[in-house]
């Protein structure tokens, strides 16, 4: 194709080109196929690798038909659009295997937020960008001139969404990584502030729509920004570490919607189709993780959560009664002597990364004809999907791991649970206390089965919502403390 560029001297009116544009259409249909191939396998695990492949298949076609597609759209120049992608390119590549080399698992949300702030910012840049070509024009002809208004609503709302999610995210992160205080900032009226910032950022964005010409319409679209950036500052600002991760998943969906309106200012059908992808899917997995908190959305972005708890609930400080400890060998005699085990991994066992000695116990259990299942809490650990990434990551059997839905009612039947690293996920007073800030949240409710073991490194801790767990103190729970890691290997040895 450069070879046709060449000959042709660069006249992207030339016959000679045209079949090439006429086939980026195609290159991007088959892109967004690959896309949709990677979401729908990403959702099991047994696929999931294919899906990873799928996306990586799917985003290589994509960058090598935007790339060639700009070189023959360039006007400035063949180099100079090759030098800026090729930098831009090295840079992000460099950067994102750098950080996908050292990133613990533990600190995923705060590496997914930060991302989103990304695609935030491109999207207020590519805004400008798009409103500095074409800013709002006097037309005749009306199809024209509705369609010039039509593209500076796409501007005015790309620059929108763009900006609450560049600073949203930003703020999102530094939360995740404990940069700054988790608890949610309240203050009276922040919820009346918030509306009368999104009422005069359309109402800005009606004024932008009817400008004219650059000097025009720049003050609006700079307002637009500034309030934005700042709505996005206030929004995430409300919200309790607790929500952190729900509130990450949405602005997944913003960043998503974000992109698609950045597509339609382009003019790119690739980037509405995987920005239309990504909102939908992130908002999609917003309502599964409030479900599965039973919280709801609104009350999400409303804020206050993760507060002070509510008065009544019970705080970690206050023990409710005497704990049973085991050693790790005598839990290998009850591990011996059990038929059916079912192990409930929690956040815990991701700090411990401990996902490699439970399957090595797995693997054993099952040796010894011992019947292993895993139940897995939709939100145990810190982000959707955590337990089954590590399970897999340590190569468990799919077949062994359940959805809470799928084994709760099967804890009778069960000799032995070993609760690893989970605390809220399996905290019966969500069930039984309703002033608990946990109140309503489905549970695991292990301590139906005979008997219960709970790794944890100490007492004095509480889980992710900050309230005690009564189950640590039943009659057939024992406490086996210290590491996850460390107490499995013992009772491996034991073994
Ligand atoms: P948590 O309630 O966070 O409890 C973690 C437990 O692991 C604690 O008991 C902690 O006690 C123990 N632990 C930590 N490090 C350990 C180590 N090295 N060895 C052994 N134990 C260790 O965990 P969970 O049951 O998974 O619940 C998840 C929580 O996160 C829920 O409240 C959920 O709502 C919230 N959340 C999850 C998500 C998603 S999508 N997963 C999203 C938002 C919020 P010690 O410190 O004493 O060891």
């Amino acid at each position: 194709m450069l070879e046709t560029l060449l000959n042709t001297g660069f006249d992207l009116s030339s016959d000679a080109l045209r079949p090439f544009l006429s086939i980026e259409n195609l290159y991007y249909l088959l892109a967004a196929f690959f896309f949709i191939l990677a979401l729908a396998s990403l959702s099991k695990q047994k696929t999931a690798l294919q899906g990873n492949a799928f996306g990586i298949a799917g985003m290589t076609l994509a960058l090598v038909a935007v790339i060639l597609v700009s070189i023959v759209k360039d006007t400035r120049g063949v180099i100079i659009t090759i030098v800026l992608m090729v930098a831009a390119l090295v840079i992000g590549a460099l950067y994102g295997l750098h950080k996908a080399k050292t990133v613990q698992m533990t600190e995923m949300p705060q590496l997914v937020a930060m991302l989103h702030s990304f695609v935030g910012a491109s999207a207020v840049l590519v805004g400008f960008n798009s409103f500095l070509e074409t800013p709002g024009l006097d037309l005749a002809d009306a199809t024209a001139a509705s369609e010039n208004a039509f593209h500076m609503g796409e501007v005015g709302l790309a620059v929108f969404i763009g900006a609450v999610t560049l600073t949203g995210s930003v703020i999102a992160y530094l939360k995740l990584a404990g940069k700054i205080s988790g608890k949610p900032l309240s203050f009276p009226g922040r919820n009346f502030i918030n509306l009368v910032l999104v009422l005069a950022i359309l109402a800005l964005i009606v004024w932008f729509v009817n400008t004219r010409g650059i000097e025009g319409g720049l003050l609006p679209l700079l307002l637009i920004t500034v309030l934005s950036l700042g709505l996005g500052l206030l929004l995430v600002l409300g919200i309790g570490g607790g929500d952190m991760p729900v509130v990450v998943s949405m602005l997944n969906s913003y960043s998503g919607w974000a992109a698609a309106m950045a597509g339609f200012t382009l003019g790119n059908d690739l980037l509405i189709i995987t920005g239309a992808l990504v909102g939908s899917s992130g908002a999609y997995l917003s309502y599964v993780m409030c479900k599965g908190m039973n919280r709801s959305l609104v009350s999400v972005i409303l804020g206050g959560f993760g507060g002070d708890a509510p008065k009544g609930a019970q705080t970690s400080s206050q023990a409710t009664g005497e704990h049973t400890e085991i050693t790790a060998s005598e839990v290998a005699e009850l591990l011996k002597n059990s038929k059916k085990v079912v192990i409930t991994p929690g956040y815990g066992m991701a700090v411990a990364q401990a996902q490699f000695p439970v399957a090595d116990l797995t693997r054993k259990l099952i040796g010894m004809g011992v019947d292993v299942k895993f139940g897995i809490h939709p939100v145990a650990g810190r982000m959707p999907g955590h337990m089954n990434v590590l399970l897999a990551e340590a190569k468990v059997p799919y077949d062994a791991v359940y959805e809470m839905d799928e084994i709760n009612d099967d804890f009778e039947d069960v000799d032995t649970v070993l609760v690893i690293g989970a605390n809220d996920t399996v905290n019966p007073s969500a069930l039984s206390e309703p002033n608990s800030p946990i109140a309503g949240m489905p549970v695991l409710r292990v301590w139906e089965a005979k008997q219960v073991i709970v790794f944890k490194r100490s007492m004095g801790n509480a889980g992710y919502s900050g309230v005690q767990n009564p189950l640590f103190f039943n009659e057939n729970t024992s406490m086996l403390l210290g590491d996850a890691k460390s107490s499995l290997e013992a009772i491996i040895a034991a073994l």
